[in-house]
């Protein structure tokens, strides 16, 4: 299986969720840029506006999915919602993937309310997906077990 996994990370808890699945499973990996100056408490503001409202923005990317057999997109929470450079991107990419899994950081939101939101997105079923909040990030044992658990279920 060839993965891709491509991710949007503003302070760097989605980048190490990605990292750390790029090296378990061998994968290539494609950081999202979002072209939109999202700075200071301005850009915060706009940011969890933007998230809630379900926007999209302005990207950059390096990667083409159409040559991957899996993409493995990775978020964060931005207003209860996914971020506007990861919507933006499955919405630019969806006619070319063949199949996509989605991983999720937040602060405490569950994961689910965000897929259901980016699964109106894509015609099809995301029956993958993975979630961390704050605490299991910073707890070594949930953050590894749910790891290894969604690693497995990746290569299913
Ligand atoms: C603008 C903004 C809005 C956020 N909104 C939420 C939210 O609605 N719910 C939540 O659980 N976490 C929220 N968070 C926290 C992030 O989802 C969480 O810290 C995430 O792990 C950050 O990922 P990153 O380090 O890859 O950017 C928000 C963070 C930012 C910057």
């Amino acid at each position: 299986m060839k993965y891709l996994i491509t991710y949007y990370s503003k302070t760097g808890n989605t980048k190490r969720v990605a990292l750390d699945l790029a090296e378990n499973l061998k994968a290539d990996v494609d950081e999202i840029i979002d072209l939109k100056d999202r700075s200071g408490i301005k850009g915060w503001l706009l940011s969890g506006r933007d998230g809630m409202k379900e926007y999209l923005t302005e990207i950059k990317t390096c990667k083409d999915p159409k040559d991957y057999d899996v993409v493995i997109v990775g978020t964060p929470v931005w207003g209860w919602n996914s971020t506007p450079a990861v919507r933006t991107y499955i919405d630019k990419f969806k006619k070319q993937f063949k199949k996509v899994i989605i991983f999720i950081t937040s602060g405490d939101t569950k994961p689910e309310k965000t897929v259901a939101s980016l699964q109106k997105l894509v015609d099809k079923k995301i029956d993958i997906f993975e979630g961390w909040n704050t605490k299991e990030l910073k707890d070594k044992k949930i953050y590894q077990e749910k790891f290894d658990n969604f690693c497995k279920r990746i290569k299913q």
